[in-house]
């Protein structure tokens, strides 16, 4: 029996040995931690079960029959961020690069399909060169069952990305089917096609990082949510992340008690708009001072920033905000904007947390370029995801509710629960200058007529109570009281239960 238990201890110490200790040292050399090195940051100390330790790839071209490495470039299992639980796979670059084989896909496959069966996320971490080339297609096939698992778990069960390495080719499609990813500066990338192909296909010099590094990401072209300086960082911050989120579609996010007084007063959020509408201020000062502790996780802070998204608490409950951003492009609601919006109300919608919506819009943005790119489409996923969304909705419009933006930013006729306004709001079609240079053309030579026309058309429209009267808003609200008036709406809102017809899916104009 000794020897057996021995036995099994040395295969136990060459799989964590992954790559050897060349490859380790490369690997901290590059200021990276290893695949295992990297679970004992993200889960609680002492609570990972490894799955697969001794599973090896089939491979037998190119000499791979002699070159096993137990494990084969991914460690899987499931462990605990702050006691709950929680799948993993965390693809280790020293064995063959952390190159997809067929049994390194059917090992993640594996921690997949027991998420799916207990309701828990999976969080992956993603270190590899892509597709294991010595194997051909049967890597294709593993990397196709991972695409077909992620859908599938697709609003079942929150699934998190964190990219610390190289993540190329369609590998980076699975990433992009979760939930949320997480980038590392300078070590991590992700792109289709890499700097070389780049380079003789359209002639264009870019570098890794340029074309697909985690600045590129978070602030170009939005594939990732955020961005962090290392390893430990990023996976810090992605516990952060986890406690907001519940564990799968059925439950709700747990509760986190706050001293905060749901009753608290903020004073200063009453001077927070400036006299003139046209002047900006910044929407996360009403955030902060609005959420439990002024604790704030925002998402995607980098890209889009015209409009704010992110997770906070109220009474201890998570909630989703999304705000229009008054310090960029005043506010408007543009391409990025609309999409980076629609995809986070969607989230929430399918995880059960209810979503805050501050406004101050004055319209979607105008001009060839975003009519061109398709601003129609995409202004309608935003408009989609707030009138299918069937958790607590709450908005609360500061300043101005233009136009159609109005009727989008969760308006009482998208099926908002509670609809406040500011006592200064406008709910307008338009702002009161365009306004009377379209209906009183007439008098546009004729300023000082056209100033008295504004100035009327200002008194009758630019403010909450032409709504009010029609019951689009279901009150008038001190600035001050925002917090107080916010979390008793959420405790009434407990138990809401709506549900949208019944069909196979709908047809989001994507
Ligand atoms: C097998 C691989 C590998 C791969 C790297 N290795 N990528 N083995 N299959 N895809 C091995 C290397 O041979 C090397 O082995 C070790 O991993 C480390 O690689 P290095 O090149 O030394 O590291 P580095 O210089 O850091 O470069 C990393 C890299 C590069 C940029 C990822 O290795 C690379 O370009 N690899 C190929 C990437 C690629 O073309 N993949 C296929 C993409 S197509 P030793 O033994 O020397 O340590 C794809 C399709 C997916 O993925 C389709 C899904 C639908």
């Amino acid at each position: 029996m000794q020897e057996i238990l021995e036995q099994l201890e040395k295969k136990r110490a060459a799989a964590r040995l992954g790559g050897g200790q060349k490859r380790i040292d490369a690997q901290h050399g590059k200021g990276k931690l290893t695949a295992r090195e990297r679970l004992d940051v993200l889960l609680d100390e002492g609570t990972f079960e490894e799955w697969d330790m001794f599973v090896e790839h089939r491979c037998s071209d190119f000499g791979m029959q002699d070159n096993k490495i137990p494990g084969d470039g991914v460690v899987t299992g499931y462990g605990m961020i702050n006691g709950r639980l929680v799948f993993v796979f965390s693809q280790d670059f020293t064995v063959f690069g952390g190159a997809l084989s067929e049994a390194h896909a059917e090992k993640i496959c594996k921690v997949m399909d027991q998420a799916m069966k207990v309701g828990a996320p999976v969080i992956g971490l993603n270190d590899s060169g892509g597709a294991r080339i010595q194997e051909g297609v049967a890597s294709l096939g593993g990397y196709a069952d991972v695409f077909q698992r992620n859908v599938m778990a697709s609003g079942v069960i929150p699934q998190i990305s964190m990219i610390m390495g190289p993540s190329a080719g369609g590998a980076v499609y699975s990433p992009a089917m979760t939930d949320f990813i997480f980038m590392v500066k300078d070590s991590s990338y992700m792109f289709v096609t890499g700097p070389e192909v780049v380079k003789t296909v359209t002639h264009e010099e870019v570098t890794a990082e340029e074309l697909g590094g985690a600045i590129s990401h978070t602030t170009k072209s939005g594939v990732a949510d955020l961005a962090f300086e290392n390893d430990v960082e990023a996976l810090i911050m992605l516990r952060r992340l986890y406690n907001y989120l519940p564990l799968n579609n059925r439950e709700k996010a747990p509760v986190r008690p706050s001293a905060d007084p749901a009753n608290r007063i903020d004073l200063s959020l009453d001077t927070l708009v400036p006299e003139n509408p046209n002047k900006p201020y910044d929407m996360k000062e009403l955030i902060v001072k609005t959420v439990d502790d002024g604790d704030f996780f925002e998402i995607q802070p980098e890209y889009a920033k015209n409009i704010i998204i992110g997770f906070a608490r109220m009474e201890g409950q998570t909630v989703g905000i999304v705000a229009n951003q008054p310090l960029v492009l005043a506010g408007c609601l543009d391409i990025k904007s609309s999409i980076k919006a629609a995809r986070f109300v969607r989230f929430c919608d399918a995880f059960n947390i209810p979503v805050i919506t501050f406004v101050d819009v004055p319209g979607f943005m105008p001009g060839t370029s975003q009519e061109y790119g398709g601003i129609i489409k995409h202004g309608a996923k935003l408009l989609y995801a707030y009138a299918e969304c069937t958790v607590p909705k709450i908005t609360v419009i500061t300043r101005k509710a233009y136009g159609g933006a109005y009727d989008v930013m969760s308006s009482k006729h998208l099926r908002g629960d509670v609809n406040f306004a500011w006592p200064n709001a406008e709910i307008a079609v338009m702002g009161a200058k365009g306004a009377v240079e379209i209906i009183f053309r007439e008098d546009r030579k004729d300023p000082a007529k056209l100033a008295a026309r504004e100035a009327e058309y200002k008194a009758r429209f630019a403010n909450p109570f032409v709504a009010g009267a029609r019951g689009f808003i279901d009150d008038v609200i001190l600035p001050q009281e925002t917090r107080k008036r916010i979390c008793r709406s959420l405790a009434m809102l407990r138990d809401k239960k709506i549900e949208n017809p019944w069909r196979k899916h709908g047809n989001i104009p994507l």
